[in-house]
């Protein structure tokens, strides 16, 4: 099991080590080798994806990935940015489907800015399609701005677009999840305005006829976006497009507490998969040792489950996660009154040694 580390930037590294903390402290044994990328990869080697670095992903059976970004880059041209490290590697690989779960835990019903018995047991799957839509469309706006640059321009755009097969194999993802968990789906488009997402609507009703056992709701994305903060628990499986998931899931992150609490795991056709925290690096608390690390030791857990095929130890850190939680541990994001406030390190030592406890028990059962 070949495991491509690429810590990133801002708080990437601090977290990143955690949740490799984690995976050593498995019975497991893996080949685990660190590439830069990002705003890491721009200062090493002038670019955000140097070839070495899309060379060892291609290699591996997965990345695990923590975030890249920061004002450091903001005035570089749009190509060597840090988030084209990340949105070159989703692309390059076809790393399409991408998983962001928001599950509340109970030890977090209070973290959440809503009512507790809004997001109490919650458990919703989002599906964000992510190598289509407006992050990829052509022509972009470079054609009135040459250099990537706007000083001087007169315009610039975007374009939408989704192909057929696009929608379609995102869709069957969706309606496979679906029949995992309750079997319904909430496909979330702008009909009603776009014509990339009547074609949308379309396409994921056909899908959804081969699925006659899984229900099929549309829903416009303003109207879902109001769902998710009034009546978050009618969903169960949300799927929806590229930019539509982007801003979804964040919205998401929300209802389970934190966004540091919150995975995501971005799958190919043949299961490689990238392996990163829903959050971005968060420059202005990088280096300080106060990063929630949970959010990427989740993602390790569903990197163990969906490219390595082992559910087992997927699960055994899912319920160290889980026990720490119930200890009352909290990084800054998640404190409050009552709860004993860690740092990340910290955080991710009590990871392991909740492991150790657990996986000690079943070996012995
Ligand atoms: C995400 C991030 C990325 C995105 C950025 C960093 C390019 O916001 O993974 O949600 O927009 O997809
Ligand atoms: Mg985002």
């Amino acid at each position: 099991m070949k495991i491509a580390v690429m810590p990133g930037d801002g708080i990437g590294p601090e977290i990143v080590a955690e949740a490799v903390k984690v995976l050593q402290a498995l019975d497991l044994r893996f080949e685990m080798e660190h590439a830069l990328v990002g705003g890491a990869g721009y200062d090493a080697h002038g670019h955000p994806l140097p070839d070495g670095t899309l060379k060892l992903a291609k290699e591996s059976d997965a990345i695990l990935f923590g975030s890249v970004g920061g004002p450091k880059y903001d005035a570089l041209e749009r190509h060597l940015r840090p988030e084209q490290g990340l949105l070159q590697l989703r692309k390059k690989m076809e790393l399409f489907a991408n998983l962001r779960p928001a599950i509340c835990y109970e030890q977090l019903t209070h973290a959440s800015s809503l009512k507790p018995e809004l997001v109490a047991g919650l458990d919703i799957l989002i599906l964000r399609e992510l190598t289509g839509d407006i992050y990829f469309g052509q022509p972009r706006g470079r054609r009135t701005a040459p250099d990537g640059m706007f000083a001087g321009a007169e315009e610039a755009f975007d374009t939408m677009r989704y192909t057929r097969p696009e929608i379609e194999r995102i869709g069957h993802v969706a309606f496979q999840a679906a029949r995992k968990r309750s079997k319904r789906v909430t496909s979330v488009d702008k009909a009603n305005v776009l014509d990339t997402f009547h074609f949308w609507r379309e396409v994921m009703t056909e899908v959804g006829a081969q699925y006659p056992d899984v229900a099929l709701e549309h829903m416009y994305v303003d109207n879902a976006a109001m769902q998710l903060a009034r009546a978050p628990k009618q969903f169960d499986v949300i799927v929806t497009g590229n930019m539509f998931g982007d801003i979804l899931s964040d919205e998401a992150s929300v209802l389970a507490g934190s966004i540091g609490m919150l995975p995501s795991a971005s799958l190919n056709a043949g299961n490689q998969g990238l392996y990163e925290p829903s959050h971005g690096s968060a420059p202005d608390i990088a280096g300080k040792g106060i990063a929630n690390p949970l959010a990427t030791i989740l993602s390790a857990a569903m990197m163990l489950r969906y490219s390595l095929n082992q559910p087992q130890a997927a699960d055994q850190i899912e319920s160290a996660v889980q026990h720490v939680l119930a200890q009352g541990l909290r990084t800054a994001d998640i404190h409050s009154e009552g709860t004993t406030k860690v740092g990340t390190a910290q955080m991710g030592d009590a990871v392991v040694a909740a492991l150790a406890t657990i996986t000690k028990k079943t070996t012995k059962s």
